[in-house]
């Protein structure tokens, strides 16, 4: 389980950070946009579910200009940097509104949402069944939910090379895409597709992944964390067993399992929970 309050904090702090290390983000971001190509729908109302500091609002922006965005956020500092951005985004505030909230208990009507679109936030989220129906709820009928997550495999170095210093939850546990399509089922999400990606960072040490992952706010948060300072000792030992992953280029790998999804509201409640999930991989 997340403590909310910390998951907050660490993105409170890191929003001043968060643009010059996201760049796995970024990319994330961009190729979902990419998706939407391929799906006809002209939103009225779209809702960025833990739009962090704005990046994927522009990208909606430019590709539906008509629309209303609702970005919606637990860190206020996050949402808050936009109004360090370029001038652009002074015109589009006129169509934004930005919301201060909890994924899992949104403050949005229901049936108010054409489009709701959330790029790797709801691994954060302490039930994500829950936080699906509630994606549900606000959607319109005929509504579509957008999405990405990272998977299992996901700092898996960093799990293992912990894993080798002591039991503690140092890296938060991911769902497996075959566990979110049930849940999407469940939820009552028609017509739900599914694929998933790996990627790899590279760092000249693990160091630089550590801090890289402070400086977007990817800390632990988990209740069970051992609370307190890691003792050095302790880190010391986590360097050195991941120097066991350093790969032919004499580089230290970080990979990310990124989950893609959609799925529809039906217009028609027998459209409900369509039979299957389609997985591509
Ligand atoms: C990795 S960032 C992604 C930000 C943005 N979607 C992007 O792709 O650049 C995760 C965001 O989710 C937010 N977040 C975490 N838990 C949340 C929750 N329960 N409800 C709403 N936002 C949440 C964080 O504050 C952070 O801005």
């Amino acid at each position: 389980m997340f403590d909310k309050l910390k998951v907050r904090r660490s993105f409170d702090k890191a929003a001043s950070t968060y643009d010059d290390s996201a760049i796995l983000q970024r990319e994330v971001v961009s190729r979902i946009l990419e998706r939407l190509d391929f799906i006809k729908l002209e939103p009225g109302v779209i809702l960025d579910v833990g739009a962090g500091t704005g990046y994927i609002a522009q990208g909606l922006s430019v590709r539906y200009k008509k629309a209303k965005i609702i970005e919606l956020d637990l860190s206020l500092a996050m949402l808050q940097q936009r109004n360090k951005h370029s001038p652009w985004y002074k015109r589009f505030l006129k169509s934004s509104r930005l919301v201060c909230g909890d994924a899992e208990n949104l403050p949005v009507a229901d049936n108010s949402v054409d489009m709701l679109f959330s790029s790797l936030t709801i691994q954060w989220c302490n039930d994500l069944q829950h936080t699906l129906k509630e994606f549900m709820r606000v959607l319109k009928p005929g509504g579509l939910l957008m999405f990405s997550t990272f998977g299992p495999d996901t700092l898996k170095e960093l799990r293992d090379s912990w894993a080798k210093v002591d039991q503690a939850a140092h890296v938060s546990p991911f769902l497996d895409m075959h566990d979110i399509g049930d849940m999407l089922l469940h939820a009552r999400l028609a017509e739900p597709v599914m694929d998933v990606e790996t990627f790899t960072l590279t760092y000249d040490n693990v160091t630089s992944l550590v801090n890289d992952l402070r400086a977007i706010g990817a800390t632990n948060a988990s209740h069970e964390r051992q609370k307190g300072l890691t003792a050095k000792s302790d880190y010391r030992a986590m360097l050195a067993a991941y120097e066991s992953w350093r790969d032919a280029d004499n580089k230290i790998p970080a990979s990310y399992e990124v989950i893609y999804g959609h799925a529809w509201k039906g217009q028609l409640a027998e459209d409900a929970g369509n039979v299957q999930v389609e997985f591509h991989r």
